[in-house]
């Protein structure tokens, strides 16, 4: 296994100094080659290999990064200040289609019988009620229909949060979302987490309104916002594209992409 203490930090693209999931797959089989034969059965089969990719992040028991290099590409692009509006809203769909497989793996199926032109056979569906995606207005709204093109089906709801300039603080302002709280898998959606206030507000209001189950996606999160979510929601999943290395004195994610919101919108 790779070592506890590896540090916090951008590594060019940014993502942390994890092994990759090729690596982390390999060394599993090294350590455990009793369980080799299981591991390379599901990994041929794509359905217990979930154990073996995206794993929690050493220092960061909420954070997985998922360093896939099509999304440590695309991300790198997206970081670069002469990327223009139109490939940065193309490029943030892209990066949370990718995340959007990843994290989903262990939602839960149910059998269902299905007639192929030959014959009837048992398949499987996703069990439960759908999912709702919840962007963190304005950002957040960039990811949607990247993930909506995996999963149609999924209802969207809105939470309105801006951070106020001077002291950082997220400010609410809109909060509408899908009925069913309880029985419903909720993903809230902003493409940087970077003091957490926001997100902490979010996912606070989400549980206030009865949502149970909640996973956090964003593409850039730096340190002090993981940290603080684990604070807060310790029961939450955190699924980042990258974890970078700080924040400025302005509360900017250090290297980061700059305004998610800004570039997004061609607003500034
Ligand atoms: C950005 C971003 C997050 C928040 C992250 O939104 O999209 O919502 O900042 O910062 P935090 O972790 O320190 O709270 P912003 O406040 O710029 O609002 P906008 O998207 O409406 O411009
Ligand atoms: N919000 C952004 O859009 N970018 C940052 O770096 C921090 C907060």
């Amino acid at each position: 296994m790779w070592s506890a203490s590896a540090s916090v930090g951008a590594q060019n693209d940014g993502a942390a100094q994890a092994p990759s999931s090729f690596q982390v797959r390999a060394r599993k089989i090294e350590d455990r080659p009793g369980d080799a034969k299981y591991i390379l059965e599901s990994l041929a089969l794509g359905t217990s290999a979930r154990s073996f990719s995206g794993m929690p992040h050493p220092e960061f028991p909420n954070l997985t990064v998922l360093d896939h290099p099509l999304i440590r590409h695309k991300l790198t692009i997206l970081r670069d200040k002469n990327t223009t509006t139109r490939d940065f809203k193309q490029l943030v769909n892209e990066i949370a289609t990718l995340m959007a497989y990843e994290v989903t793996k262990d939602l839960p199926v149910e059998p269902v019988d299905v007639d192929t032109p030959l014959e009837r056979m048992r398949g499987v569906r996703v069990a439960g009620k759908k999912l709702a995606l919840v962007p963190i207005l304005r950002a957040g709204l960039g990811m949607v229909e990247g993930i909506a093109q995996l999963i149609p089906s999924a209802r969207v709801g809105h939470i309105g949060i801006y951070r106020e300039h001077d002291t950082l603080e997220p400010v609410d302002y809109y909060f509408k979302i899908p009925s069913g709280e309880e029985a419903r898998d909720f993903f809230v959606l902003d493409p940087m987490l970077a003091t957490g206030g926001s997100a902490v507000d979010a996912v606070g209001a989400l549980k206030h309104a009865g949502a149970q189950r909640i996973r956090f996606l964003s593409l850039v999160a730096a340190p002090e916002g993981v940290r603080r979510m684990l604070d807060a929601h310790p029961d939450v999943p955190i699924f980042a594209a990258a974890l970078d290395r700080e924040l400025d004195a302005n509360g900017y994610i250090l290297p980061g992409l700059g305004d998610a919101g800004d570039r997004l919108f061609g607003t500034r």
